[in-house]
């Protein structure tokens, strides 16, 4: 595992559409796992820009989305379809038939589960997964206790990840109490992993993640077994952590 730590959030940002961009310049069809919540948003900014200079083409990428809250229909402003509308796929040429959320509306969600994991495999696999991380030490919804091995699931949300989410609801009582989201094991399959995470709220579970043990308990922390995986942080993200890490590569 590799780790960055820049001065800024728009440091990390740039630095993270940068290597997310590299990967879409080197794949012929290239297949993005992207992530959701405010720590991507400004790395989205960023390619939406390389792609209005002209620098940047979306029109053979695929995406497969970590997670979508159950019970939310992708026209809710607070679903993670619509954040991905958003903040990326309206800005940029991407074909939206190319790009998957998993489905929070799912009759039968197993079943569902399966489909997007059999997506996955039949579009080639995920050439880079990016991810957030919760406070709590979770990737996509995978709370505490999420095996290494597990797969696209339904999944319930802890009280703290409701509370941490609770800010882009109108009330804690608005925000679903389930999820659907690839597993750990899913996640590791991707070729490359990249994590960001900004802000003093995230220097515990990046120290757990990183110098820590692997555990179940900071799901986060089994990227430490991924072959090909890089964090880029910002310094508020970075102060827990005993290390000294570099600024770049
Ligand atoms: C949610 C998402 C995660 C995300 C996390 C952190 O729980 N399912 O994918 O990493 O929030 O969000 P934020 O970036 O807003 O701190």
């Amino acid at each position: 595992m590799q780790v960055i730590v820049k001065n800024t959030v728009e440091e990390m940002s740039r630095c993270g559409a940068e290597i997310v961009a590299e990967v879409i310049f080197s794949k012929k069809n290239p297949v993005l796992g992207l992530a959701t919540g405010s720590t991507p948003v400004k790395m989205y900014q960023e390619l939406i820009k390389m792609h209005k200079a002209g620098k940047l083409d979306f029109a053979k990428v695929r995406s497969f989305n970590l997670d979508e809250y159950a019970g939310l229909a992708e026209t809710h402003d607070q679903s993670y379809r619509y954040f991905m509308n958003f903040n990326l796929f309206d800005h940029v040429n991407i074909n939206k038939k190319n790009t998957n959320v998993p489905s929070g509306l799912a009759k039968d969600i197993p079943a569902a589960c399966a489909e997007y994991e059999k997506k996955i495999v039949a579009w080639g696999g995920i050439d880079i997964q990016v991810l957030g991380i919760g406070t709590n030490g979770h990737i996509a919804f995978n709370e505490p206790l999420s095996g290494k091995n597990s797969r696209t699931r339904k999944v319930a949300l802890t009280d703290g990840t409701i509370q941490d989410n609770a800010r882009f609801f109108a009330k804690k009582s608005d925000v679903p109490t389930f999820a659907v989201s690839m597993g750990i094991g899913t996640i590791l399959e991707a070729r490359k992993i990249i994590l960001l995470a900004n802000g003093k709220n995230k220097a515990d579970a990046i120290a757990k993640t990183v110098e820590g043990p692997i555990t179940h308990m900071i799901p986060a922390s089994f990227i430490q077994s991924h072959a090909n995986c890089i964090l880029v942080i910002d310094k508020d993200a970075a102060s827990m952590l005993k290390g000294k890490y570099p600024s770049s590569l």
